[in-house]
């Protein structure tokens, strides 16, 4: 998302916030037990679950799968009333209702001309699945691999260790013969995908016709492939799917449809609107959780705790898993000290290591392309709305049949800079990483963020890892493009001053400065494909954004600082799967260094974060984490 949307979203949810009244909460008729209070709670759970978003359900449901494994998962925001939660509409957004959204404020970004952006992160029964754009893709083969290589060969966590868990994770649904039409030079190959999940990846009817110039455009350039599936764990253009239900409906599919509603499941609850302050701790043993009602901010409301017989699963999401580990004595010494808190587990890993998707704002206009100018606008028009309408009502299809996006580029730094991606490894290899990190880092934290950056190096020399993506919408002017592995790590520790309130997130963009040169070559590749390409003349690109005059490494820099979006929405790796000498903060179990019965499971213990949309792995990794909690994952 770019700037200047996240500013488009504060100013509908102030607007929101004057007329908001609180939704009516309205439960389904068959589900797993929607708790009203502390009161339904049973005397103790098996398990108990912090977070019900894209991991805490799926692994909730995977866990009472049995009728009786006694599950419960705590949820800070609200049971939506359903009909409310975005459906496929042509553009989803986020601000349906503002509080299903934390707004915390990062640090000054120093890089970004001290840029304090809006950090997005859901609050809601489904979590990001709930809210996000249901852009479903997932990584190359060597991302995963990537994750099992710091622990050295042998790793469970590699892309053949993974796959089973995409395939269990999701029912593919093969596109219809309308779809296929829509989506010239789609390839897909369902031995990628699953067909048992209560959660799909859908294909709409209906795609903008202007797309196909843009895959063509990216499909004749050298080096670039259309993978057999998108999901062959590969680089390339191509299209994939959208996590909805496409059989007959387009509605969202998502952790609480499929992973919550629907299971008449006496062992499995739900407590929502909730706030876990605590994960409770006898010696090194992890024994349950405090909480207090969400709804009030009160430093006194009542807490309760609730006991969790075999473990507790931290699912709270990149922003807030390490805050709970904080408060409860779990991480760097140092700052829990400064906080006041006793320090139970010294784990100097947790919180650090905070990556996210770094975006770049472009815009170019295409004076000659009629085919839907400017969609902003449509959405506003009576006749573009009544057309649309027409076409839903009539036949299910037309644009409110999709979501966002269903195609993109995702490519390597060698097909996008084949005349420096080897000096710009060069230069990686050859960094110092506490040079890049906050003075007063631990020394297994640096020596973690050392494997990384030689991780790294590799990657950038490698045709296998995506540096590069672009999505293609073919109706609007914007382009928005990602640098896909940022080499820069920033931090989510908890306020010392002021430990319960939200965590400081600070992005730390470009602190690494070799993401300002790898930036520079996917802008100026961005430049030379999308207003430079012959194919594009008779459409007249007028590039307004940063516009024609910006050429030079100075202009670009300068354009980055100004217009560089620190987040995709993506956080991940503040609770890392590293070995604890370097930095880590879970094993290869997921299981939290030096504490019995505590797991974290959810976009935090990516250890380097995916080159895709974080969805669909997180569900892997829940899939993943349920298997090894109940059968050892072998
Ligand atoms: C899809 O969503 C709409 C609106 O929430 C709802 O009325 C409808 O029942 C849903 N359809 C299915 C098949 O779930
Ligand atoms: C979100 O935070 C910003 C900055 O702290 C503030 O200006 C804005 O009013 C907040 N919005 C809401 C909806 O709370
Ligand atoms: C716009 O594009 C069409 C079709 O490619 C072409 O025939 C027409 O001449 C173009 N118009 C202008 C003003 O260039
Ligand atoms: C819906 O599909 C039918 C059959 O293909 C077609 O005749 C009709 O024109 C379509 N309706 C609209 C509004 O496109
Ligand atoms: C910490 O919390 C206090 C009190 O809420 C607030 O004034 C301060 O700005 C916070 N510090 C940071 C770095 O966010």
């Amino acid at each position: 998302m770019a700037r200047l949307s996240q500013l488009a979203l504060l100013a509908n949810i102030a607007a929101l916030l004057n007329i908001a009244q609180v939704a009516a909460y309205s439960v389904p008729k068959l589900h797993a037990r929607a708790l009203d209070g502390a009161g339904a709670l049973r005397d103790s759970y098996d398990y108990v679950i912090i977070g019900g978003g894209a991991a805490g359900l799926t692994v909730g449901d995977r866990l009472s799968e049995d009728g009786k494994t006694t599950v419960l998962v705590i949820e800070n925001g609200e049971l939506a009333n359903s009909p409310d939660i975005d459906n496929v509409r042509d553009q989803v957004t986020w601000d349906v209702r503002p509080w299903w959204v934390y707004n915390i404020s990062s640090t000054p970004n120093k890089e970004l001309e001290n840029l304090q952006s809006f950090v997005l992160i859901a609050n809601v029964v489904g979590g990001g699945s709930a809210l996000n754009w249901m852009q479903c893709v997932r990584g190359t083969k060597e991302d995963y691999d990537r994750w099992g290589s710091f622990f050295g060969s042998g790793s469970s966590w590699s892309w053949e260790g993974m796959l089973p868990y995409f395939k269990v994770g999701l029912h593919f649904q093969t596109p219809s013969k309308d779809a296929v039409e829509q989506m010239p030079d789609l390839k897909y190959d369902e031995s990628y995908w699953g067909s048992t999940s209560r959660l799909y990846a859908g294909w709409p009817t209906f795609q903008w016709p202007g797309i196909k110039y843009q895959f063509q455009l990216y499909k004749e350039l050298p080096g670039v492939e259309v993978p057999e599936d998108s999901g062959a764990g590969e680089t390339g253009v191509f299209w994939y799917p959208t996590f909805m239900d496409g059989e007959g409906s387009i509605n969202r599919s998502y952790s609480r449809t499929g992973h919550w509603d629907d299971l008449n499941r006496a062992n499995y609850d739900l407590l929502a609107n909730t706030k876990v302050t605590k994960i409770t701790l006898d010696g090194k043993k992890a024994t349950g959780v405090v909480f207090r009602s969400s709804q009030t901010n009160s430093e006194d409301a009542k807490l309760t705790t609730i006991k969790a017989n075999r473990e507790v699963i931290l699912s709270a999401g990149s922003i807030h898993s390490p805050q709970i580990l904080q408060l409860s004595g779990i991480g760097p010494r140092k700052l829990l000290k400064s906080a006041g808190i006793k320090t139970k587990v010294d784990l100097p890993g947790v919180g650090q290591n905070f990556q996210d998707h770094t975006g770049i704002y472009f815009e170019v206009k295409f004076l000659n392309y009629t085919i839907r100018p400017n969609r902003r606008d449509d959405l506003q028009d009576p006749k573009f709305i009544a057309w649309a309408d027409e076409l839903w009502n009539a036949n299910r299809t037309g644009p409110w049949s999709r979501a966002h996006w269903n195609t993109g580029a995702w490519l390597s730094l060698p097909t996008i800079a084949p005349k420096t991606y080897k000096s710009l490894s060069a230069k990686v290899s050859t960094q110092n990483a506490a040079d890049y990190l906050p003075r007063d880092s631990h020394p297994t934290v640096i020596a973690g963020y050392q494997a990384r950056l030689a991780s790294l190096a590799k990657a950038i020399r490698s045709r296998d890892t995506i540096f590069y993506s672009h999505y293609f919408s073919g109706d609007e002017p914007v382009n928005y493009f990602t640098l896909e592995h940022p080499l820069s790590v920033g931090s989510v520790n908890i306020n010392v001053t002021s430990p319960h309130s939200e965590p400081v997130v600070d992005y730390r963009t470009y602190s690494n400065p070799v993401d300002f040169d790898i930036m520079l070559e996917l802008a100026r590749f961005h430049r030379r494909v999308n207003v430079e390409s012959p194919l594009l003349a008779q459409f007249q690109p007028v590039e307004t954004l940063p516009g024609a005059h910006v050429t030079t490494r100075e202009d670009w820099v300068a354009h980055m600082r100004r217009n560089t979006e620190p987040t995709a929405m993506h956080p991940s790796g503040t609770c890392a799967m590293m070995p604890l000498e370097l930095g880590g903060v879970v094993d290869e179990e997921l299981k939290v260094y030096g504490v019995e019965g505590l797991r974290v499971v959810d976009a935090s213990v990516m250890s380097v974060i995916v080159g895709a949309n974080l969805a669909q792995t997180v569900f892997a990794i829940a899939e993943k984490a349920a298997d090894i909690i109940k059968n050892g994952g072998k």
